[in-house]
């Protein structure tokens, strides 16, 4: 097959959604059309449920022994699927930020009854940020929800999106009667079976036909023909093109638990959802079909298996093939490398394979050679961009709890925040070394992995930081500005793990008071302007 037709096969995307919304279920429903696994039950989900870092490392080492879930595909309809997995766990939003990075399309998943929830707006925002393609899936169906318009105006309202309903619900909760698809022309009878069989969808392209009412209720086909009017009137027509480019979101209903909508959602998505998308680098913008392989980390997965101690860092193939035993340029270290074993991802499971084309997932091992936003290539020199970091919500100093151990307590610190765990800041002026994180819960992460992976001991002290706000550099370093910024702050200034001057701030009214001071001064609270 040529390279233009595998990658005109493939689709590459994340579901997003608050917890609970239904993503493990509705993954899990996706996996069972593809066939690709045979009962409901065996997609592992990575949720936390109770916030318990014990729950995090029972979550982790199921995953570090098989690492498949991080990235599930599966065939359908003569389409290659990857679905990248995003934890919906706040504390680990930044992982699914920089996941985000190597999809082509999202599915974001809502809750009927709960509407729209605070990680989906964060995530969304990142995605509409991006103009990444969304299909939003409305989910719950079979429980009382929210008046089907009325969400629709939430989401566009709370989310910033455009929308257009490719399905419209009959009914609701425990008088859910079934799903118009709108995009199909057909109808789809809830019988509440989850081995519901694709053939009773019944075709129903003019929906004024009087053998409506013998399907649904008298009452039910009049709200659903008003229903549809309204539809059609107060939403424009599905057009690809502004899908694509990130303008309107398609919209349909379900119940993924019941399997009821999910077929329509998948039929619907493999036709519109595009295939791998051309990706900036620093120096040109990279197509697909481009011969030559390129490639970027976006996620570095530490082996929690202690007989296995090398990590998996996964690759995102931007364009070309990637093959096995090929030497490739690590741009950042100037080297070349050779993988005899990548790993693709197929299901649940993960092998060893010979080629890979753009838009897949390869799993590369890593003795330590691997960041996250690290370019491969055949040759040529690219950088990928896109991988931000966001300033971390907390803060706090590491020390070192076993001297004997230092040696082992850098090599771990500095291996952790490869994989990009956390954020690790030094303090200009002491050389002290300070952790920044999203969530609290990853300080115990980082102790639990640093004494049972590098055998070393760290406690924390309390550094109240409100924000790192990367500072950009004026064009002339000897602004008198600048370098009286540089000494009134000096106490506060650090370096991030590139180098780049970091000005951490204890209040948001301090920051007020450098902008007013000093107007001339950059400042930014994510690293993506560098
Ligand atoms: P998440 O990955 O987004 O966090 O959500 P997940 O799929 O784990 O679903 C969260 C809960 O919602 C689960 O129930 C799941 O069974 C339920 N659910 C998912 N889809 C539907 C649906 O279409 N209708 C209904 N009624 N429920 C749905 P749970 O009790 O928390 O977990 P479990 O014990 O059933 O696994």
């Amino acid at each position: 097959m040529s390279l233009e037709t595998e990658i005109q096969k493939r689709r590459t995307f994340g579901i997003i959604s608050h917890p609970d919304a239904g993503k493990t279920t509705l993954t899990e429903k996706l996996l069972l059309f593809g066939g690709a696994i045979q009962e409901a039950g065996a997609v592992k989900s990575n949720k936390i449920k109770k916030g318990a870092t014990s729950d995090f490392m029972e979550i982790e080492r199921q995953r570090g022994i098989s690492v498949a879930t991080s990235v599930l595909a599966f065939n359908y309809k003569e389409h290659k699927i990857n679905i990248l997995d995003t934890p919906g766990h706040k504390d680990f939003a930044e992982d699914t930020f920089r996941t985000l990075t190597a999809v082509d399309s999202v599915i974001v998943v809502i809750d009927v009854a709960k509407g729209v929830e605070e990680q989906t707006e964060k995530l969304v925002e990142v995605c509409r940020m991006r103009n990444i393609p969304m299909i939003v899936f409305i989910n719950k169906l079979d429980r009382e929800g929210k008046d089907a318009f009325d969400l629709l105006d939430e989401v566009e309202q709370k989310l910033g999106l455009h929308v257009t309903p490719l399905s419209f619900p009959i009914g609701m909760g425990y008088d859910f009667k079934g799903i118009y698809n709108i995009w199909e022309k057909n109808i789809n009878l809830f019988s509440g079976d989850s081995r519901k069989n694709i053939e009773e969808t019944i075709s129903f392209s003019d929906i004024n036909s009087p053998e409506l009412e013998q399907l649904i209720s008298e009452q039910s086909a009049a709200t659903l023909r008003n229903d549809l009017e309204l539809v059609y009137e107060v939403y424009p027509a599905f057009d690809r093109a502004a899908y694509l480019s990130g303008a309107q979101q398609p919209v349909f209903f379900g119940s993924a638990l019941n399997n009821f909508g999910v077929r329509e959602l998948l039929d619907c998505f493999v036709e519109i959802a595009p295939s791998p998308l051309p990706k900036a680098s620093e120096e040109r913008l990279v197509q697909p079909n481009e011969k030559a392989f390129t490639g970027f980390v976006f996620k570095i997965h530490a082996n929690m298996d202690p007989n296995h101690r090398d990590r998996l860092a996964f690759v995102k193939i931007v364009s070309g093939s990637f093959e096995r035993n090929k030497p490739y340029l690590h741009t950042r270290l100037g080297k070349k490398l050779k993988f005899s074993s990548p790993n693709a991802f197929f299901a649940e499971k993960k092998e060893v394979v010979d080629i890979s084309y753009a838009g897949d997932i390869v799993g590369l091992h890593d003795t330590g050679n691997f960041k996250i936003g690290d370019t491969l290539t055949e040759g040529e020199v690219l950088h990928f961009r896109g991988i931000p970091s966001f300033s971390p919500e907390h803060f706090r100093y590491i020390n070192n709890a076993d001297p004997l151990k230092s040696k082992q307590l850098e090599k771990g610190i500095d291996q952790l925040m490869d994989e990009g765990v956390a954020q690790l800041f030094t303090l200009d002026f002491n050389g002290r070394k300070v952790i920044g994180t999203v969530g609290a819960l990853q300080y115990e992460v980082i102790q639990y992995r640093l004494e049972h992976e590098y055998g070393a001991k760290c406690s924390y002290e309390n550094f109240p930081i409100y924000k790192a706000c990367w500072v950009e550099a004026p064009e002339n370093p000897k602004d008198p500005d600048y370098l009286d910024f540089l000494r009134v702050k000096q106490k506060f200034l650090a370096r991030d793990k590139q180098g780049q001057l970091v000005f951490l701030a204890d209040s948001a009214f301090s920051i007020e008071m450098v902008k007013q001071k000093y107007p001339q001064l950059k400042l930014h609270f994510t690293s993506e302007f560098l």
